[in-house]
This record gives structure tokens, C-alpha cells and sequence, in this order.
């Protein structure tokens, strides 16, 4: 049974999705209780739904859910875009990538014509920072990429694959992530761009003025934060 401030949150994006829709699906646990709501609807509704999933997992519980995946070759802007996060500030912007998938969810969130995001209202800070920022590197630069984050005030730690796998974490991409803790991000565009620039850096989990809203579950109901 999903928690059920992540079930109102996945609840509330799913009235928002149309009968005939490209969607891109991001990816974590609430993403996973939204797959479940969106596939049994579809199945009710008879609706013709696609998916661009941004992660195996995401892709795995489609497929079982009964959804019909695509692709972004296919469907380079999508409809609609529901991914979770692991911060989001008052004006929108998120920290994502807790789940190491923040290369393609960056893509396809910022692909669609609105992007939502749902999560538990827990996640909402005033100023981003508090949950390590993770980017996405080329294990080739990984020595240089911790030397130069240390360099502009990041305290970066490769991210390790945990008790089921010895070494660093691998990606969907074949990549490493970094953990950088910037303590609070006070300009999260200023931050993202200056570790856009680190040559080995493939994505950064910084998600600044994409989002078009935010449906934040708590006990007594949902949230709602909207752009502008
Ligand atoms: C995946 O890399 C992340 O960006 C997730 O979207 C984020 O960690 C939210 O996950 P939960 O819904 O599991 O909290």
C-alpha cells in the first residue's frame, strides 16, 4: 500500500492527464505509485496513452502496468511530463537525481510542453541544498570533476553502488554520480551553469524554471505550487 501523501500527489497528476497523450514518466517511488494509478485508468478509459519512461525502472513498471512505451526519437516534446523529486523551493525549482536517473529525467521533463511534479510535501525547503546535489559524470573525469567541484565550494563524494554492488554506482548511461553538498543554494541557475561548465559533467540534478507545478501530498490533502 503506497504512503498516502504520495498517493493524493500521484492522484492529483493523473486528472491532468488527457485520453491521446505523449507522456514522459520520470522515475522513484512516487513516479511508481503514479505508473500504477495512470495504468489502471488507462485500462478503464480504453485511452490511447504512450510513455517515454526515463529510467529501466520506470520503463519495467510500464510495460507491467499494461502502458505503451515510446521513445524520444519518436516523440521529441511530449504532452505532459510527471517526475517526482527529492527538493523543490517555493519558486519551483528542484534538486533531483536521489535515484541516479537525473540525466534523462532533465530531457524529458524539460521536453514537455508542462511538466508537474509530485512528491510528498516533506520536500518542500525554502532554499535548495540540504539534500546533496547529484550529477551525473563520465567515469573517465571522475578525479578531475571532484577536483574542480571542490574548487568552487562543493564537498563531492562519488556515490558508492551500495550492499548489492561493490564500487561505485553505475547508471542507466553507464555513468558515475557525484554527491556535492553546497550547503544552501542561494542561485540555483548561477550553480547549475558553473557545473554545466566542468568538462566530464554530463548532467547536474538542478532543475531551475522547468517545472509548471508541484502537487505536494501531506495527511490532510495536496498542495499545490504553481509557476508564476
Ligand atoms: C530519480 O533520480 C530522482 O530524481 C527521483 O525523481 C527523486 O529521487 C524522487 O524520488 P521519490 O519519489 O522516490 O522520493
Amino acid at each position: 500500500m503506497a504512503p498516502v501523501e504520495k498517493l493524493r500527489a500521484a492522484e492529483a497528476a493523473l486528472k491532468e492527464v488527457k485520453d491521446g497523450q505523449i507522456l514522459g514518466i520520470g522515475t522513484g517511488s512516487t513516479v511508481a505509485v503514479f505508473i500504477g494509478l495512470l495504468g489502471k485508468k488507462v485500462k478503464e478509459e480504453g485511452w490511447e496513452i504512450a510513455c517515454v519512461p526515463t529510467s529501466y525502472q520506470s520503463a519495467y513498471l510500464a510495460v507491467e502496468n499494461g502502458l505503451r512505451l515510446t521513445t524520444s526519437d519518436e516523440h521529441p516534446v511530449m504532452d505532459l511530463a510527471v517526475d517526482g523529486t527529492d527538493e523543490v523551493d517555493p519558486g519551483l525549482n528542484l534538486i533531483k537525481g536521489g535515484g541516479a536517473a537525473l540525466t534523462k529525467e532533465k530531457v524529458v521533463d524539460s521536453s514537455a510542453k508542462r511538466f508537474v511534479v509530485i512528491a510528498e510535501s516533506k520536500k518542500l525547503v525554502e532554499n535548495l541544498g540540504k539534500f546533496p546535489l547529484p550529477i551525473e559524470i563520465l567515469p573517465f573525469a571522475r578525479a578531475k570533476v571532484i577536483l574542480d567541484l571542490e574548487e568552487i565550494g562543493g564537498e563531492p563524494k562519488l556515490r558508492d553502488g551500495g550492499d548489492r554492488k561493490d564500487g561505485p554506482l553505475v547508471t542507466d548511461n553507464g555513468n558515475f554520480i557525484v554527491d556535492a553538498a553546497f550547503g544552501e543554494i542561494r542561485d540555483p541557475k548561477k550553480l547549475e551553469l558553473e557545473i554545466k561548465m566542468i568538462p566530464g559533467v554530463v548532467e547536474v540534478g538542478l532543475f531551475v524554471g522547468i517545472a509548471h507545478c508541484a502537487y505536494l501530498g501531506d495527511s490532510t490533502g495536496v498542495r499545490i505550487l504553481r509557476k508564476g
